[in-house]
């Protein structure tokens, strides 16, 4: 543990003067510089983050995502032709496309417009994925999706993100088809005692979620164990993805992460 600490500490120290002056940069920047200041800079910054980030978890992720294929569409005319209806809420860059099955139709719901250039770029290196619409809005209010209208929820490091994540689940609910699934893969608050848990609190109160629009203490898990909109089924486990050292063992505070798939 202290050997962690140490890592996390050696990683920080050279950098706490910029990320200082970055944060004080940023704080008055987003006080005087409009609603579009924020949501361009996370497009600038979460790219390369969440590539490293995607790139230790690929393997895990495609294991779960993978499970997707065996799904078959609620309706008959699409199941006949092997199609799944998907949406994906904030897919950022759009890391996932990957684990989508051939003649797969995606929709996805994206609060930030600025992703979009980012993630038709990497559509183009997808071709087996029909893409039907990308909508700019919130998980938690899809006026703009239709009830029952999809076999496949995907989200992924999003539920840290929205504002209210009770409301973005029942509007996923909504949304699935009868028998429809949600796939997820969330990082939470750690669930093991220790100071892991504490940081990320930290973390969270101080700038995390006022820069990043992140709650590293988000907890997920329980959230969706709660079971308020009414799936029928909910299958989750809570692992530790792995860790490298140096820089990367930043990743500590988004290694535990709950994967599932519930059931409509
Ligand atoms: C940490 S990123 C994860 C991106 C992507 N899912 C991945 O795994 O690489 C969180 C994403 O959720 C989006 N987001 C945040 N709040 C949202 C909301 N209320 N509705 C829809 N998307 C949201 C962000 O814009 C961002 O694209």
């Amino acid at each position: 543990m202290f050997e962690e600490i140490q890592d996390i500490a050696l990683v920080f120290k050279p950098w706490i003067s910029h990320l200082v002056t970055l944060l004080t940069v940023f704080l008055i920047l987003r006080k005087y510089g409009g609603s579009h200041l924020q949501p361009w800079f996370l497009s600038k910054v979460y790219t390369p983050m969440l590539a490293i980030h995607h790139n230790s978890i690929r393997d895990l992720q495609r294991k779960h995502f993978e499970m997707i294929k065996n799904h078959k569409s609620a309706d008959p005319e699409l199941r006949k032709k092997g199609i799944l209806r998907i949406l994906e809420i904030g897919p950022g860059p759009g890391y996932n496309f990957a684990f989508y099955p051939p003649k797969s139709q995606l929709s996805v719901v994206e609060v930030n417009p600025f992703f979009e250039k980012q993630f038709f770029k990497k559509q183009a290196d997808h071709p087996h994925i029909n893409m039907d619409r990308f909508i700019v809005g919130f998980a938690e209010d899809m006026k703009g999706v239709e009830s029952d209208s999809f076999d496949v929820v995907v989200s992924s490091c999003v539920l840290c993100s929205v504002r209210n994540a009770e409301k973005s689940l029942k509007e996923v609910h909504r949304v699935l088809a009868p028998g429809g699934k949600y796939f997820y893969w969330e990082h939470i608050r750690d669930f093991e005692y220790g100071w892991v848990g504490f940081i990320q609190d930290v973390f969270t109160y101080t700038f995390h979620d006022l820069v990043f629009g992140c709650c590293l203490n988000r907890t997920s898990d329980q959230v969706i164990a709660a079971n308020k909109c009414g799936f029928s089924k909910i299958e989750q486990q809570r692992i530790k993805t792995p860790l490298k050292k140096g820089f990367h063992s930043l990743y500590i505070l988004v290694a535990p992460v709950v994967i599932g798939i519930a059931t409509k």
